[in-house]
């Protein structure tokens, strides 16, 4: 049952950090119902405007007018009053482990039920969350602990949480980013659902742009702090025009494949299976110079594989040649000692050091480079290797001495990205390297991985997007379910032949 349209307006809305003029009189309106796309650069502002709405940036100046009435949003409780909720970008933060996925749905109405209340009702907490999820067509048993859900599972709890009350703002900062193509489905029916049949305004961020014509109707173009454009999503609008106006110029999104000759195999892999049995007897050489990728649905096993090449998961069985020389990489120390570098892809978790400034986690992979760091000399090298991979990267920050988690999702990506590039490794991997990043960045990933094989290293580059292992890769292994199912040359190959295996098609 559809309810009376509601509107929601942000006018002037600014916001400044240290630093940092994050928000400049931005104008911001949607309605209930509506589906709209929020795009831009890495930086531009998509996450501060959204926390504004969700009471978590309040020191906000402007006005914000829901149904034409001005409010106040100065803390996370008065958005939900209002019907705002936000699910963040990174999803794991936001819940809790080792409670279930209906303790997750009901947390803030156990919280609020127990004042003055000594028994909870869990029977009753059990019902809800299943009564919310039936509605949403999900199907997630209720009893299971949070940290034995898939990440797709974790956000279909989250928007569950979210629409659990009265939502009628609904935002989602990057919520395929981590997903498959099925799990995007999946989250586009529910999302389509809440719109249509409960009249939910949705705000939906992605760096995906393909995505945004499916199931949006109208997009705001956001760049350094302010709203450049507003636009409805029809057949006239098209991806470039997209792109030029989130980069202020025209640019080309093909990444030209730079010549490189390859030489000698540098690395060679035999046998390898985990513990877990995600990887199962995988095979692979990588030659100096090469970019080999490694391609397979989310879940195929690729994160575990490097992993398992980086000393960080349970080897089961293999053998691991570098130069032809039989190595032993039991953790990642040994995996660092014999030149092997990973940028992973959880980069909050394990990619970054959110605490520490940014010429910090740049140099933190190549300390070597800057021995006897206290030295003042010493010191002023860690600190220009920081800032000509900021410069080459083009990581948005006011300065080196920024802390990682002032930055923006992108943004803390790329330093993730670009902390292992500066190391002086032989072989490199990068494990969905360009997720969250815009596509101007994405470009400069490219060129400097380019330039990593120019130079001789071994690169393996393991991503699910299929276009971007056709543009960088000169040769692709598919996982599928944990094994490598072909091996294919990228000047040979189609998007359709790399599918065809990735989804569990045979020789
Ligand atoms: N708490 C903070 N302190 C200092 N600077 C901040 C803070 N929060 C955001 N910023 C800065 O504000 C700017 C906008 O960041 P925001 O996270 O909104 O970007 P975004 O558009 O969401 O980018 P991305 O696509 O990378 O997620 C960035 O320059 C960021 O570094
Ligand atoms: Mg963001």
């Amino acid at each position: 049952m559809a309810e009376s349209v509601r509107t929601l307006e942000m006018k002037n809305i600014s916001i400044e950090f240290p630093g940092v003029k994050a928000l400049s009189n931005v104008n911001f309106s949607m309605r209930s119902g509506e589906i709209r796309a929020v795009v831009g650069a890495n930086g531009a502002g998509k996450s501060t405007l959204m926390k504004v709405l969700a009471g978590a940036n309040e020191t906000y100046t402007g006005d914000i007018l829901i149904d034409s009435k001005p409010c106040e949003i100065r803390n996370p409780r008065s958005a939900k009053d209002l019907g705002i909720e936000l699910v963040y970008q990174e999803v794991d933060t936001a819940l809790f482990p080792y409670l279930s996925v209906a303790e997750n749905i009901m947390f803030n109405n156990i919280v609020t039920g127990m004042k003055g209340r000594a028994l909870i009702h869990w029977k009753g907490i059990n019902k809800a969350a299943r009564e919310i999820l039936d509605r949403l067509h999900m199907d997630i048993d209720v009893t299971r602990k949070m940290s034995s859900l898939s990440l797709a599972q974790k956000q279909m709890v989250l928007i569950a949480r979210a629409v659990r009350e009265r939502c009628r703002f609904l935002i989602l900062d990057e919520p395929t980013a981590p997903l498959s193509l099925g799990e995007v489905a999946e989250l586009f029916r529910i999302t389509k659902e809440l719109a249509s049949r409960e009249n939910v305004g949705i705000i939906f961020i992605s760096h995906r742009l393909p995505e945004l014509f499916e199931i949006c109707q109208s997009l705001t173009v956001m760049k350094d702090g302010q709203v450049v454009a507003n636009k409805s999503v029809d057949g006239s609008l098209t991806t470039q025009e997209i792109v030029n106006l989130m980069l202020g110029r025209s640019f080309e999104e093909n990444f030209p494949k730079r010549k490189v000759a390859i030489g000698e195999t540098l690395v060679e892999a035999e046998h390898l299976a985990d513990e877990e049995g995600k990887v199962r007897d995988v095979s692979f050489t990588v030659r100096s110079g090469e970019i080999v990728g490694v391609c397979g649905l989310v879940g195929a096993g690729k994160t575990e594989l490097c992993k398992l090449l980086f000393g960080a998961g349970g080897m089961r069985s293999g053998s691991l040649r570098c130069r032809g020389k039989s190595i032993k990489v039991r953790n990642p120390t040994q995996a660092v000692r014999q030149k092997i570098a990973l940028v992973p892809e959880e980069r909050r978790k394990e990619g970054v050091l959110v605490s520490e400034p940014v010429y910090f986690n740049l140099s933190a992979a190549c300390l070597d480079k800057f021995t006897n760091r206290f030295s003042f000399v010493q010191r002023r090298k860690e600190l220009e290797n920081a800032k000509k991979l900021v410069a080459d990267l083009g990581v948005k920050t006011p300065s080196v001495f920024q802390r990682v988690r002032y930055l923006s999702g992108g943004n803390q990506q790329k330093v993730a990205v670009g902390k292992w590039l500066a190391s002086d490794s032989d072989f490199y991997m990068l494990d969905e390297p360009t997720k969250g990043v815009d596509v101007g960045a994405k470009r400069d990933i490219f060129q400097l991985i380019q330039k990593l094989a120019a130079d001789g290293k071994a690169v393996l580059y393991a991503s699910s997007e299929i276009n971007e292992i056709l543009a960088i890769t000169d040769r692709v292994y598919v996982m599928y379910n944990g094994r490598f199912a072909a091996e294919l040359v990228t000047e040979k190959t189609s998007e359709e032949e790399i599918l065809y295996y990735a989804a569990g098609g045979k020789k």
